[in-house]
């Protein structure tokens, strides 16, 4: 009997052993690191090759529609309800219908947002949230141009994919209910959830960070900037807060936390990468977009699409970026749509061309 056992325990252990090998936790060879701090720092991304190259192709921008025949009239002449792209020409206009259209709702096509009775009708919901998307990626690709997005810049394909509903938004999450069963009274806290990479960490961290207009600008700051507690310091929980929010960051990049801290000194700015200041910029950036342009859209949605706390579908670090550090790989996929660069002027009147100066005699 005891033989029996020994053997079943030793099989067991085996079968366990080879089992680890194919499954969770272990990253085959071969791997890619590359380095972004100086030497000895250890400031390194870590990734299998093959995780790197399926990332990659995961994130391939689609190819940009062929140019519009220049000339012609103006789109706010041409039709009756044009309010964002009055400015552009007729072809440009339909050219980017064409392109809008691929981006969101290839599937449904024009209908998804149009009446096509009357293209002028604004009846749908979608076409409604559809111009004010029109002003949101203008206001990225020129407000933020300088600051987070680059010459890389978003259109609506950054975010939608070739879906109505982008893969990555988010909603404020109300918590465990009290009467929903085993672990009722853990007051919000310590709950393994998606949103903070599965840790049990506090999980209402991006409602506090990305849709709290009054936040103050050092919320995100615990680390102690002395060498003894003061009445100022900050309580253990809003480190929990700040750790989820970077876990949602490195993950919403597909990084680690090196891309942007040198680990020794995590507070210290002048250790860190140039990257953690557009990061920087870019928790600003979700703050602007959630609150001047998704929130303010909750009454034009249809219940539906609205969260249990009867709250919109927010942005975060993953909407764009997708599980890589450059959305799309860094594709400068704004060159091809100018009219998405920011928002399109009327061309001034044509003035008369100033009489020449007199020549001296
Ligand atoms: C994702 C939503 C969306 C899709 C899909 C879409 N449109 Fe539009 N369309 C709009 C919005 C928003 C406007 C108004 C733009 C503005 O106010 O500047 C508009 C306006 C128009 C107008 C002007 C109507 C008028 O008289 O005011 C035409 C024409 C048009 N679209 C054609 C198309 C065609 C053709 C397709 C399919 C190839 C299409 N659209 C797909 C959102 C969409
Ligand atoms: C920064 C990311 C981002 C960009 C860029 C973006 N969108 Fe969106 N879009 C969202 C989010 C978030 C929602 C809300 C999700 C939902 O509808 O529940 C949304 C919703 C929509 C919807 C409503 C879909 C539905 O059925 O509820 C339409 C239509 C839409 N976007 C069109 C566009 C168009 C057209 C563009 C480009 C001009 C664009 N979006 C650019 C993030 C983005
Ligand atoms: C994409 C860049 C980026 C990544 C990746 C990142 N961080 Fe951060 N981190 C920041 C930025 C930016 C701030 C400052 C935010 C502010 O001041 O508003 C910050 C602040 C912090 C702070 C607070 C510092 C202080 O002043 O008290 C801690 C702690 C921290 N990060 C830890 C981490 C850990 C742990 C990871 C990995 C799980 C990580 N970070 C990953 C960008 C990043
Ligand atoms: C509206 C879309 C959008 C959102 C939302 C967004 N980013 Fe970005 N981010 C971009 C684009 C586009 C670039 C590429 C900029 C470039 O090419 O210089 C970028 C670049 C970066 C970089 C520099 C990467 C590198 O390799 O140099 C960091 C770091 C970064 N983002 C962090 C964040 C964090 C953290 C968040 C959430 C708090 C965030 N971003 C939200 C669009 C976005």
């Amino acid at each position: 009997m005891r033989t029996f056992f020994t053997v079943l325990a030793g099989s067991i252990a085996f079968f366990l052993t080879v089992a680890m090998f194919g499954t969770a936790g272990w990253n085959k060879p071969p791997l890619v690191t590359t380095q972004n701090g100086f030497r000895g720092t250890a400031m390194a991304q870590v990734e299998t090759k093959a995780g790197a190259a399926e990332n990659r192709d995961a994130n391939i921008a689609p190819a940009a529609a062929d140019p519009a025949e220049p000339g012609g009239e103006l789109a706010g002449k041409t039709y009756e309800n044009v309010q964002v792209l009055q400015n552009i020409t007729t072809n440009e206009f339909n050219r980017l219908m064409a392109s809008m259209t691929e981006w969101v709702s290839p599937e449904q096509g024009c209908t998804y947002c149009h009446n096509t009775e009357n293209m002028a009708d604004d009846s749908l919901y979608q076409k409604r949230v559809a111009r004010r998307m029109l002003q949101m990626t203008q206001h990225i690709n020129s407000a933020w141009k300088d600051n987070h997005v680059g010459g890389t810049g978003v259109t609506c394909y950054t975010c939608h994919r070739g879906q109505p509903v982008p893969a990555n938004v988010w909603f404020t999450d109300p918590g465990p209910s009290a009467r929903s069963g085993i672990i009722p009274r853990n007051n919000g806290q310590n709950l393994a959830k998606e949103s903070v990479g599965l840790a049990s960490l506090p999980y209402d961290t991006l409602t506090e960070y990305f849709a709290n207009k009054d936040i103050d600008n050092n919320a995100i700051r615990v680390n102690a900037t002395t060498a003894l507690p003061t009445s100022k310091g900050k309580p253990i929980q809003d480190a929990e807060k700040t750790f989820g929010l970077m876990i949602h960051m490195s993950q919403g990049l597909g990084v680690n936390c090196t891309f942007c801290h040198n680990t020794r000194a995590v507070a210290d700015w002048s250790e860190s990468t140039p990257k953690r200041t557009t990061a920087w910029h870019g928790i600003r950036l979700v703050r602007d977009l959630n609150g001047n342009y998704l929130e303010p859209l909750t009454s034009t949605f249809p219940a539906n699409r609205l969260g249990v706390l009867g709250d919109v579908a927010k942005v975060n670090c993953t909407t764009c970026h997708n599980g890589v550090n450059k959305p799309l790989n860094g594709a400068p996929v704004v060159d091809a749509y100018p009219e998405l660069a920011g928002p399109v002027a009327a061309a001034a009147e044509t003035a008369p061309a100033p009489a020449p100066e007199p020549k001296p005699q």
